[in-house]
């Protein structure tokens, strides 16, 4: 593999598991440097051991705004700079409208919502104060779900509704950032199912992701990934039938 992103240093929450576990493999093949965030000291040290010196692993809470800012620091002690933050730690929940508590719903903001704007804004601080003559230069990745955009799965919807209010942020993010930085990209990614254990780690528990018909690997969603930060995408879908689909939901509403 050619070494696309090298000289690239790039932040990944959730890298202990699933997507952002795929996704820093993926980006070390590419050439990346990748600080490795999660709160699993085990996970997290066994990955780094396998991908060697382009890895480190930083033991962060991303719930927590003083463990995200401490994870940036360490990243530029280590490797120079950040060039990429990619919000990828979330958790689900497998409960119905009618049966959400006060407390499934903090829990999905603050995993979903708050983790992710401790990273924005961590990052684009740190792209402001190491900005050259031509403006603050770098990219955020944003994680999202297409149930954010077509919330056709009932049972996750605090889940979704955290997703969509983390679509808004971002998007109000892009449209700041384009006047005011445009050297800094804004990526929402929008998977569909993907088989890792998101589902068993869903607040409430399962179903599995693993066994749910039509599930994407997870290798496919990462390769997805890493091709939005090479070519600075905006928006991608990591399943190219998506689109369709929630066009096919709304066009359902109007009709
Ligand atoms: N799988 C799907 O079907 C699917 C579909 C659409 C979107 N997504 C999104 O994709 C992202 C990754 O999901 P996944 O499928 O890879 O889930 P996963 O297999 O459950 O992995 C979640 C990762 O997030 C980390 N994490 C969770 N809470 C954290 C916290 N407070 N601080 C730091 N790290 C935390 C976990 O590590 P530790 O436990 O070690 O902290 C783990 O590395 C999530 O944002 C999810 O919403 C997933």
């Amino acid at each position: 593999m050619s070494e696309s992103l090298a000289g690239k240093i790039i932040v990944v929450t959730g890298a202990s598991a699933g997507i952002g576990r795929a996704l820093s493999i993926e980006l070390v093949a590419r050439g990346a440097k990748v600080a490795l965030l999660a709160r699993s000291a085990e996970k997290l040290g066994a990955l780094a051991a396998e991908l060697g010196p382009r890895a480190m692993a930083i033991v962060t809470d991303v719930t927590r705004r003083d463990d995200v800012e401490a994870a940036l620091a360490q990243t530029v002690a280590a490797f120079g700079n950040v060039d990429v933050w990619v919000n990828n730690a979330g958790r689900g929940i497998s409960r119905n409208v009618d049966e959400l508590t006060d407390d499934d719903l903090d829990a999905m903001v603050r995993d979903n919502v708050k983790s992710a704007l401790y990273g924005m804004q961590t990052a684009l601080a740190h792209f402001r104060a190491s900005a050259g003559e031509s403006g603050p230069k770098g990219q955020l990745v944003n994680v999202s779900s297409m149930l954010s955009r077509a919330p056709f799965a009932p049972f996750r919807s605090a889940y979704s509704a955290s997703k969509a209010a983390l679509n808004s942020l971002t998007e109000s993010l892009r449209f700041q950032l384009a006047e005011a930085a445009p050297g800094v990209v804004v990526t929402l990614v929008l998977p569909g199912v993907v088989a890792t254990e998101f589902g068993n780690n869903a607040l409430g528990g399962g179903p599995d992701n693993r066994t749910m018909p039509g599930a994407q690997p997870v290798g496919e969603v990462a390769v997805v990934i890493a091709d939005a930060i090479e070519h600075r995408k905006r928006e991608v879908y990591t399943h190219p039938s998506y689109p369709a689909r929630v066009d096919g939901y709304f066009a359902g509403l109007r009709s």
